[in-house]
């Protein structure tokens, strides 16, 4: 059930106020589920990435980066098992003709309005077969008018009493079976129904929907021009393996990491950047031993977790969930999930996957091409395997806006920034932040505005330093609070004749003096640069 759906409401709008992420195409009434980065989305997306390529790939001497095109040949899908299985189990509702997928439907129920209005009556007890047909004909005829209670309630009502009759000496009829007599008008062969999340109405057997995005390459639109939009980064490294491989003299175990765009034909998306069409991920293959996998995926595992603590998200939001055998994809043998608890629940936001041979092993099968690895310890050709780390730059940017999104009573004590209000403020990691530093004249006279500006113009060799000089020194505050800018420098009347400015710290709203010359320390000292 969805939890502080509001908290993604408020996100999404200081987001568009602030120029983090726009509503793609915005001014055409929008594309849903594409999302555009602003003046500050930009920065903040950068500065993930740069930090991912620096971790994952400069700072370590086995991994080298390279990047990919997004179109490739078409036989490349055909091989890594995408054209046949990278699909999800779809319905269509025979009634509002809308398309869900088959294992969102329970959860999209769980979330509805009609669902809540049904538990809210049903969990309190004693429950009659009239209070349902009673539901059926008011609330369910508004919320849900395709289910069969409200469509028909007599007929229906009938077998669920019989069926409450049977349970009452017994136990209570279970929520998702009781929506399933409520949605059942007819008992077919495969039994009761499971309704449209929308409209209540019935939905057509799952049928897979294969998410990749078809183009074609040339001016003739026919099977043999077809080309996909990859759905992953992963695969331009697995062709490339030989090519990166012989040119970096890259020994056993080493990684490949890409970082770039990857575009699904999502069903259900949402959640503001969490599901989207067209996102960016952040792609490490690291080739090692065949015998060795379940030590490196334990070892990427704990390093990637660690990884989203160090961008400042709090440790108690993120866990690290091991798949059950029936969520693993078709290449995988083990996987982990990295996942941070979003206002809506859980949800991925990485998957270190156990791909055993199988990516090297189809490639060399499709294209007739030897993908091994010379061992010179063994003497032996060997098809090394890969534990991949797979992220989506989005969801790190979602996770970290939402981690760091903060309201609070500002105390009374404030000096000049406001008393008694709530203040909304982004409390993005100094290094993460797109503005390090924003400077401020208290007032646009006195000379204070040549002396910040001039201030800014030196601290903008070495920082994201920002000059504002428009409204009151409160107001600028609060908008540099709700941009994530850790810290503010204002220069003052005092400022000319002792050459000192008053320096703020955003997350402690404690203010201090620091002379021009010793700024660039403070701030350096600060950064733990
Ligand atoms: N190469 C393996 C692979 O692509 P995945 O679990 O399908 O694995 C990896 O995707 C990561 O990419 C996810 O953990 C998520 O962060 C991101 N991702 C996947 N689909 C996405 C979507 N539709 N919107 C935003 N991010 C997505």
């Amino acid at each position: 059930m969805s939890k502080q759906p509001n908290l993604m409401n408020k996100l999404t709008s200081l987001a568009k106020r602030r120029g983090f992420i726009f509503q793609s195409s915005e001014i055409y009434g929008g594309l849903a589920s594409t999302w555009d980065y602003g003046h500050l989305g930009v920065e903040l997306k950068r500065n993930v990435k740069n930090k991912w390529w620096r971790d994952v790939v400069t700072a370590r001497e086995d991994v080298v980066g390279m990047d990919a095109a997004i179109l490739m040949h078409p036989k490349v899908w055909e091989a890594s098992g995408h054209v046949k299985n990278f699909a999800d189990d779809m319905q269509m509702c025979r009634h509002c003709q809308k398309l869900v997928r088959s294992d969102h439907v329970w959860g999209m129920i769980e979330d509805s309005d009609w669902y809540r209005s049904l538990s809210d009556m049903y969990l309190k007890g004693d429950v009659t077969g009239a209070d349902l047909k009673k539901w059926g004909e008011t609330k369910a005829k508004k919320l849900a008018p395709n289910l069969a209670i409200a469509r028909n309630p007599s007929v229906t009502i009938s077998w669920l009493a019989e069926r409450m009759e049977a349970a009452k000496d017994s136990q209570v009829i279970p929520m998702r079976e009781l929506v399933q007599y409520l949605a059942t008008e007819q008992l077919k062969e495969d039994g009761l129904q499971t309704p449209c999340p929308r409209c209540g109405g019935e939905l057509t057997a799952p049928r897979p929907f294969n998410l990749m995005f078809k183009t074609h390459i040339g001016p003739t639109e026919d099977e043999g021009s077809i080309a996909y939009l990859r759905p992953e980064t992963a695969q331009g490294i697995f062709v490339n393996f030989l090519n990166v491989q012989a040119a970096a003299r890259a020994k056993l175990p080493f990684g490949i990491a890409q970082l770039g765009k990857a575009f699904r034909n999502e069903i259900t998306t949402g959640n503001f950047l969490f599901r989207t069409r067209e996102f960016e991920q952040m792609e490490l293959e690291y080739f090692v031993q065949p015998g060795e996998t379940a030590k490196w995926l334990e070892y990427w595992s704990q390093a990637r977790l660690a990884w989203y603590a160090a961008l400042g998200v709090r440790p108690e939001k993120l866990r690290l969930r091991p798949h059950g055998e029936d969520e693993l994809a078709h290449y995988s043998t083990a996987c982990y999930d990295v996942e941070y608890e979003f206002p809506f629940g859980w949800g991925e936001l990485e998957g270190i996957a156990d791909r055993g041979t199988f990516d090297l092993d189809q490639h060399a099968e499709f294209s007739g091409k030897k993908l091994t690895w010379f061992d010179t310890q063994s003497g032996e050709h060997i098809v090394p395997a890969v534990v991949e780390a797979s992220a989506g730059v989005d969801r790190t940017v979602l996770t970290i806006l939402t981690d760091a999104y903060h309201e609070e009573e500002v105390p009374s004590t404030g000096s000049g920034q406001g008393k008694g209000e709530t203040r909304v403020v982004l409390r993005l990691s100094p290094s993460l932040a797109p503005i390090t530093v924003a400077v401020f004249p208290l007032v646009n006279k006195d000379g204070m505005p040549e002396l910040a500006k001039q201030l800014v113009d030196d601290l903008r060799g070495d920082f994201s330093a920002f000059y504002d000089a428009g409204g009151s020194i409160g107001r600028r505050y609060r908008r540099q609070d709700e941009a994530g800018t850790p810290f503010g420098v204002t220069v003052d009347g005092q400022t000319t004749e002792d050459q000192t400015v008053t320096v703020r710290d955003r997350d402690t709203m404690a203010q201090e003096r620091v002379s021009l010359d010793k700024v660039k320390g403070w701030l350096r000292e600060k950064m733990g640069s």
